[in-house]
């Protein structure tokens, strides 16, 4: 592989997997142009801030909560759907934060999370083939061929989404909802009547008697920004790379390119060729990148990505998310963990425990069971303690509904239950009981 000079389009002269064959090139390009006219959704500044604050889970001294929906939906976009899943998320921050005592690095995937790669080009639905759905900002998952035809508009229509998604989640984190004097108000009424929200509020009441505690110390509570916002970021797997490009710009302090359509963009599974263009694309950019790494990624390959995604080794640049199942965690993951660490490589490791483990119902529903989630996570903990490297994050898909997607967890799910509230559009997510739920267990695992 010769190296190109980069640029946003220097991926163009690599193979792109998982592009869309998008039926009017013209159209596409127009659409482009005006995007890549449009503003940022995010400033460098914010990017680069998050970079320090992952060199602090590299460093193994913060953990890193990356969650939210596996594809965001164009037909359920409301205040409250993006409100619950910010409660939800902030929720397992304080379980991790106060059951563990490291602070929690907060990153959505949402405000951007509309692309999917699929294993095959076509499903059958009925007696009809059709292209399969590929994310919103490419084509609708109605089961019908005019449904599934690429149109680039959609990628207009997640950029305003993006928009003012992030647009409330900032209003929500720095305008006082996000703020630690409000844990009671995150646990959703359906949560609250369980177990794991019972256990919940009593962490809210005891954050709530040490803020009484503090301001009877004379400690001025309401000066302390800490206790009033949170940092919030936003990432999305950079799938669709004429969007990605499209929005990348190059910062006018340090000269910089940075894809401002999100904080933090990793590259997928299927799409991480080494000589492939999104490798190129996200060598060039400066926001802090992940890259998911499966069961059968050898030990070489993996030290080929940390160099040509990390050639400066600088720390928070790069997570490896691994996500090898449940029964392959335990043989996967230790030679990876060992290599990296000899080679002196400073990369998060964070634990995606969804994607190694989905499978089809004996009724045709993808799902997860929460105990494989649960299996694949303590097979991290312990590959780590093992080679002596950080666990330093979880990455999972979840939802602040009260779905039946995964299988198991409090209120044990099953599988003739499932059909009873599924609604993602692609992976089956955690319902916030079994998010809260997860978060309990992760915080005892990093306190053991
Ligand atoms: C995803 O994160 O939704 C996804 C498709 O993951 P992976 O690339 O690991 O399969
Ligand atoms: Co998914």
């Amino acid at each position: 592989m010769t190296a190109l000079a980069w640029s946003p389009q220097s991926w163009k002269q690599r193979p792109a997997a998982q592009q869309p064959v998008w039926p009017d090139h013209d159209a596409l390009e127009r659409i482009l142009k005006t995007l890549s006219g449009l503003p940022p959704l995010v400033f460098a500044g914010e990017a680069r801030r998050l970079t320090g604050a992952l060199a602090d889970v590299a460093e193994g001294r913060a953990f890193l909560l990356q969650a939210g929906d596996c594809a965001e939906s164009f037909a359920d976009f409301s205040a409250d759907s993006i409100r619950d899943k910010l409660k939800v998320i902030l929720q397992m921050a304080v379980v991790l934060t106060y059951g563990a005592g490291v602070p929690v690095v907060k990153v959505g995937r949402i405000a951007g999370q509309f692309a999917k790669p699929r294993t095959a080009a076509t499903e059958i639905i009925g007696d009809i083939e059709l292209e399969t759905f590929r994310g919103h900002m490419v084509n609708d998952d109605a089961p019908t061929p005019g449904a599934r035809v690429p149109d680039p508009e959609r990628l207009i229509a997640a950029y305003h989404q993006s928009a003012s998604t992030l647009n409330l989640l900032r209003a929500f984190t720095k305008g006082g909802f996000a703020g630690l004097s409000q844990a009671h108000v995150w646990n959703q009424e359906f949560v609250a009547s369980s177990a794991e929200g019972r256990r919940y509020e009593q962490i809210a009441a005891e954050i709530d008697r040490a803020l009484r505690f503090m301001a009877a110390c004379g400690i001025d509570l309401i000066s302390e920004e800490s206790l009033h916002q949170v940092d919030f970021f936003t990432s999305h797997e950079a799938l669709i790379l004429g969007y990605e490009e499209a929005l990348t710009r190059q910062d006018s302090l340090s000269g910089e390119f940075y894809d401002c359509s999100a904080h933090m963009v990793w590259v997928g599974e299927r799409t991480r060729q080494l000589d492939g263009a999104h490798l190129e694309f996200l060598s060039g950019i400066r926001n802090p990148i992940g890259c998911k790494v499966g069961p059968t990624v050898t030990v070489s390959e993996v030290m080929a990505l940390c160099e040509r995604l990390n050639p400066e080794r600088v720390p928070g640049r790069l997570t490896l998310i691994t996500r090898m199942g449940a029964d392959r965690v335990a043989d996967a993951l230790p030679p990876l963990l060992t290599a990296v660490r000899e080679a002196g490589h400073p990369v998060v490791w964070a634990c995606d425990p969804m994607h190694g483990n989905t499978f089809t119902s004996d009724g045709g529903r993808k799902t997860r069971r929460f105990d494989d989630i649960l299996h694949e996570l303590r097979g991290f903990f312990d590959a780590h303690h093992g080679a002596g490297t950080w666990p330093g994050g979880v990455h999972v898909e979840l939802t602040g509904d009260d779905v039946t997607e995964c299988l198991g967890g409090f209120g044990d799910i099953l599988e003739d239950q499932l059909h009873l509230r599924y609604t993602t559009t692609c992976d089956p997510r955690l319902n916030a009981r079994q998010a809260i739920d997860l978060s309990f267990r992760v915080a005892e695992l990093l306190r053991s």
